[in-house]
């Protein structure tokens, strides 16, 4: 059993799927807006000249909480309440933030004790952001206290419509070793091990180097100030307790935001590490927030990849989401800058985050500020407040905006060829003891760029999920597996689905320990054979092996697996090279009308470019637009009864589409007939099918819940 009643959420969360589509009345576009940073007479134009490109919404708050209560319990609300007023008077509605990310210096200088401390016991100082320690008692009072205060004064307020917690949490550092932590660590241990130290034991396998304990109160978290490497088990228990403590802080904030104005959306920004996307965090929400900031990929040809990757996992946690900050310029802080987006290039970055599931979107930010630790980071207007290129794309999206977001809300991301991804179990797992070898994310990074360049519909799914109108799935080496997750996996191939697994999947259980039956574990029945031995190996090894597919070579991806195949599996491939020569390296199963192939390697790119052939005839799967030209990214986003098609052409020059989807482009608002569809350098396409032209213009709401049904939003104010 993976994860123990009543700490974590027990499998199957229909809600946190990928087909879910955010529940909301009318398309927020919006940008991340700082008034403290600017005076009155800006801010007065600023709304103007916000609602004149199409701005609708605004973020605030996430750092003004020193503002807000300057000395402990004198709360002043003015600025916030005259700035949301006055954007209101201009159409513009507020979402605002629990500000706890940077807690003020007269709380910090009350009370150090709630610093967070680094592994060496090192307070972390004011002066910067995050500074507190997220599961320190006196820190979560103050937060209570804060958001309850904030959320008093607003409850009333029809100009507030929803609330992010906090601000990307973890993002900077994700680790807390102080006093409060260890008790906090020890209570979640007894918690989990139902307080006996006799299983605490046994799951942590403390045998290994004398590491028994006695009791709960000689635990402490695991820092790298051991003479050696730590047990990988308390490892992976400490990375849980992470995730705990922030779904308790967070919780404590949604219930106090929903107790006051149940009608408000709470949202938090992620991606980061340490939080478990799948569990309670999102479970609280009604939606995840992902920031999207391509630019952190420095090489442009890599780019767009990584934002459809980055997209379609944001999506694997918890569905559709809102991109609460969206990269306008280029970014930079005191160490870095990234590359300037160049004219068009932001528009077609939104675009591909509204391709691949954004269903609100705000840029990151207003205007750039000229003070503070992000002096350089750009925002839609430069310094001197003179709007730029950036101000009239944004305008011209803006635009483009009032067309499609009402299309747009209540589709879900189509894909037929789903990779697995986020688990936070199996990544921290790997991150415990990962041996130089990538990820499983970097290697499901790795395949879902194989079929995404090809032009398939890729997606990410986690086997929880709903693999409705998945014809492949693809589990890259997962190191720890659910048995639970065999019997719905099962089903899927005996329905048509073709399952592949990669190497390493199922060696260890969720206490992070070997399993001790042969490999692949709990998988040996469905995948119809074992392994007989294993190892890692470079590519360029001064022993080569390679697997023989047919006339094929397929490269040997990091690690190797010499497999027996069970009777009525079929081999498909053998090794070549020393003792592996001959030996079977990828094998089939045939269960009713489906397959399950494991590949006894990693399924890097190579491997998966070299294999793809054989998949996509096995789960007869075809590229979304076939004949589409190379470096034009395809996307459908669909609901019961219509289809939206997104092309972005990510190459270099102009790209010819000869066979467009039939239907009207909605951005041109041009019909495209069997017309031949012409994209400059980061152009831009969004076609909605012909078989919809004739159908009435939709109402979205019923449509929306039609597709999953979770709380829907509604804003308090109308569009
Ligand atoms: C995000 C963060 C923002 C801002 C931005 C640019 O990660 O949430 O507050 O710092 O990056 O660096």
């Amino acid at each position: 059993m993976k994860k123990p009643p009543g700490l974590f959420v027990p499998s199957g969360h229909p809600e946190l799927s990928h087909r879910r589509p955010m529940q909301m009345e009318r398309f927020l576009f919006g940008v991340c807006y700082y008034p403290e940073h600017w005076n009155e007479l800006t801010r007065v134009h600023d709304a103007a000249r916000m609602a004149s490109a199409g701005i609708n919404v605004v973020r605030m708050a996430e750092f003004a909480w020193d503002l807000i209560e300057k000395t402990e319990a004198k709360f002043d609300f003015s600025l916030f309440d005259k700035t949301i007023a006055h954007l209101a008077g201009h159409g513009i509605s507020t979402i605002l933030c629990t500000p706890t990310a940077a807690p003020p210096r007269w709380l910090t200088q009350r009370h150090p004790e709630i610093l967070r401390r680094n592994e060496n016991q090192v307070a972390l100082q004011h002066g910067s952001r995050q500074h507190a320690s997220y599961a320190h008692p006196l820190f979560r009072d103050y937060s209570r206290k804060i958001t309850r205060a904030m959320a008093k004064h607003y409850k009333a307020n029809p100009d507030v419509i929803g609330w992010q917690t906090d601000n990307e949490i973890y993002c900077h550092f994700a680790d807390d070793h102080g006093p409060e932590m260890q008790v906090a660590f020890r209570e979640f241990l007894i918690r989990k091990y139902a307080n006996n130290i006799d299983n605490l034991n046994t799951a942590w396998g403390t045998a290994f180097w004398t590491q028994t304990y006695s009791g709960f109160d000689q635990i402490e978290t695991p820092v790298s100030g051991r003479p050696t490497y730590p047990n990988p088990s308390q490892m992976l228990d400490y990375a849980r307790f992470m995730s705990d403590v922030v779904e308790n802080f967070q919780h404590d904030q949604v219930e106090i935001l929903r107790t006051e104005n149940s009608r408000w959306f709470v949202f938090h920004n992620g991606i980061m590490r340490r939080t478990d996307y799948r569990g309670p965090f999102s479970m609280d929400l009604d939606f995840l927030g992902f920031d999207v900031y391509p630019f952190f990929q420095s090489d442009p040809h890599e780019r767009s990849h990584s934002q459809a990757f980055n997209a379609d996992r944001a999506r694997s946690y918890a569905g559709n989401f809102v991109v609460p900050e969206h990269q306008s310029g280029f970014g930079s802080q005191a160490d870095y800058a990234h590359p300037v987006p160049e004219p068009d290039e932001m528009r077609k970055g939104t675009y591909a985050s509204l391709a691949r599931g954004a269903d609100a979107i705000l840029y990151f930010r207003w205007r750039t500020c000229r003070f503070g630790a992000e002096i350089h980071w750009t925002g839609i207007l430069d310094h001197d407040n003179v709007p730029r290129r950036r101000y009239e794309e944004l305008a011209r999206i803006g635009k483009e905006i009032r067309v499609l977001g009402p299309e747009l809300l209540g589709t879900s991301v189509f894909c037929d060829v789903a990779i697995a991804t986020g688990d936070y179990d199996v990544r921290e797992a790997h991150s415990t003891y990962p041996m130089g070898l990538p990820s499983d994310q970097q290697i499901a990074e790795a395949a879902h760029r194989s079929f995404w360049k090809s032009g398939f519909a890729v997606g990410c799914v986690h086997p929880e999920d709903d693999l409705t109108g998945v014809k492949l799935y693809i589990i890259p080496h997962w190191v720890c597996f659910d048995p639970e997750w065999v019997k719905p996996l099962t089903a899927f191939v005996e329905a048509g689905g073709t399952l592949v697994i990669g190497a390493r999947t199922g060696g260890r259980n969720f206490d992070n320990q070997v399993v001790a039956e042969t490999l692949p574990g709990c998988l040996r029945e469905l995948v119809g054979a074992t392994v007989e031995e294993y190892g890692k190996e470079s590519a360029n090894s001064a022993r080569p092996k390679h697997l023989k597919l047919g006339d094929k070579e397929v490269p040997l991806a990091h690690w190797y697996e010499w497999l027996n195949s069970d009777t009525g599996t079929k081999i498909l491939a053998k090794w070549k090279g020393r003792h592996l020569e001959g030996k079977a390296g990828i094998t089939m199963k045939i269960r009713e009308k489906g397959r399950v192939i494991y590949v006894g390697t990693y399924l890097d790119e190579p491997v998966t470019d070299a294999l793809m052939p054989l998949f996509a005839k096995l789960a007869g799967l075809k590229p979304l637009l076939p004949g589409a030209p190379p470096g034009v990214e395809i996307v459908r986003r669909e609901a019961p009864g219509r289809a939206l098609w997104f092309l972005l052409n990510h190459t270099d020059q102009p790209v010819i589409i000869r066979n467009p989807p039939e239907g009207r482009e909605l951005l041109t608002g041009k019909m495209l007939g069997s017309k031949k569809l012409r994209l400059p350098t980061h152009g831009v396409a969004v076609i909605r099918h012909s078989m919809e032209e004739s159908a009435k213009p939709r109402k979205n709401k019923k449509a929306n819940r039609k597709v999953v049904a979770t709380r829907p939003i509604q804003l308090q104010k109308g569009s």
